[in-house]
């Protein structure tokens, strides 16, 4: 199979419409069968839930050309039983679990063209989401839905690629207790664009979101989990009801203990011990694992003394250990990795 003539290599994360996308619809309490289309443009009611009320969520994961030229996906298993709690926690229907990774193989297979060739560091990235279709104006549910999924090839979500970052501590709340935090609903990055704007004009590459009852815990950013590595090489990860449960942040503690041999903890993390970690790091889908050199907070800076122009050493061996895992480099643990060809 041709590639498209793409500059693989100099890709940012940006949106690049792709041959075919998967759509399904949901009426009358049934998912018809779906299909692949080539219309990249939904129309739909001006009155409907998703456009009134937010009623959407979606999900995110890659494909990647693996060494030996398979393309593989990293457990969609993962992401549609995200999409479930998601959609359960919006009051709509669950697109089921063994279609969605159907679906996410066949939409990847139909556009293997725009798969990233191995090693150009780009990947193909995709993005289901589920959203309600039908006139509502009395605040309720929608009776119909439309599940897609489309594929955009991406390059590194933070420009510089795996520079440290600076963030700040963020004025704003992210996601409220008891609230929608650990789903990804549309709304929760709706809620955050003010406060990214007003990062970027400040100079910061992101916000650390703290939790909203007591403000002193570390929470997310608002793409993705923190990571923290002690002084004595434990890894860290901040435990909250009210965070996304990164696939990638989970995927990397069992990398940490079983292919690292390292000590890990997930707990409540104050903000008030930052300054004593050795190394911070971002892990989601888009970000893979990005470094953070710099935490700002009310113009008290931490810098982490793994500082401004590389990765800390354990965050380097997490992030080759993991991307090795994905491309193939090394062995997957059973069920991670799905071969789409
Ligand atoms: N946290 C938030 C708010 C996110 O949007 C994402 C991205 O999906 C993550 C964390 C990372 O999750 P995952 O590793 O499953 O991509
Ligand atoms: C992902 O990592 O898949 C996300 O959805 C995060 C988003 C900020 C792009």
């Amino acid at each position: 199979m041709e590639k498209k003539n793409i500059d693989w290599g100099n890709l940012d994360f940006g949106y690049i419409a792709t041959d075919k996308r998967y759509v399904s619809n949901f009426q009358n309490g049934a998912w018809d069968e779906g299909i692949l289309t080539e219309d990249a443009t939904v129309a739909i009611n001006e009155c409907a839930g998703v456009l009134q009320y937010a009623q959407t969520v979606f999900e995110g994961l890659k494909a990647y050309t693996t060494a030996d030229g398979h393309i593989v996906t990293f457990r969609p298993d993962l992401n549609a039983e995200r999409m479930e709690q998601s959609a359960r926690r919006l009051e709509m229907p669950v697109f089921p679990k063994e279609r969605f990774i159907d679906a996410v193989i066949e939409v990847v297979k139909a556009n293997a063209a725009y798969v990233p060739p191995f090693g150009t560091g780009a990947t193909l990235y995709i993005r289901p989401y589920l959203f309600g279709t039908n006139p509502v104006i009395g605040v309720k549910p929608a009776d119909e839905y439309q599940f897609r999924i489309f594929v955009t090839p991406v390059g590194p979500y933070f420009k510089g690629g795996v520079k440290p970052l600076t963030i700040r501590v963020c004025d704003f709340d992210r996601a409220a207790p008891r609230g929608t935090g650990h789903i990804k609903a549309g709304l929760n990055y709706a809620m955050s664009m003010h406060a990214i704007v007003t990062a970027h004009q400040e100079g910061y590459d992101e916000n650390m979101y703290l939790d909203a009852a007591t403000r002193t815990n570390v929470e997310e950013t608002g793409g993705a989990n923190f990571l923290f590595v002690t002084k004595d090489n434990k890894v860290v990860t901040p435990k909250s009801s009210s965070i996304l449960p990164s696939i990638t942040r989970r995927s990397l503690l069992h990398v940490a203990k079983e292919y690292l041999g390292l000590e890990v903890e997930e707990r409540e993390v104050a903000l008030e011990e930052v300054k004593d970690f050795a190394e911070c790091g971002l892990c989601g889908t888009a970000a893979v694992i990005s470094p953070v050199g710099k935490i700002v907070d009310h113009g008290k800076e931490i810098c982490l003394p793994s500082g401004m122009e590389k990765m800390g050493p354990t965050t380097q061996k997490l992030y080759d250990t993991l991307t090795g895992i994905q491309m193939g480099r090394l062995e997957a643990p059973e069920g991670w990795i799905r071969v789409v060809v």
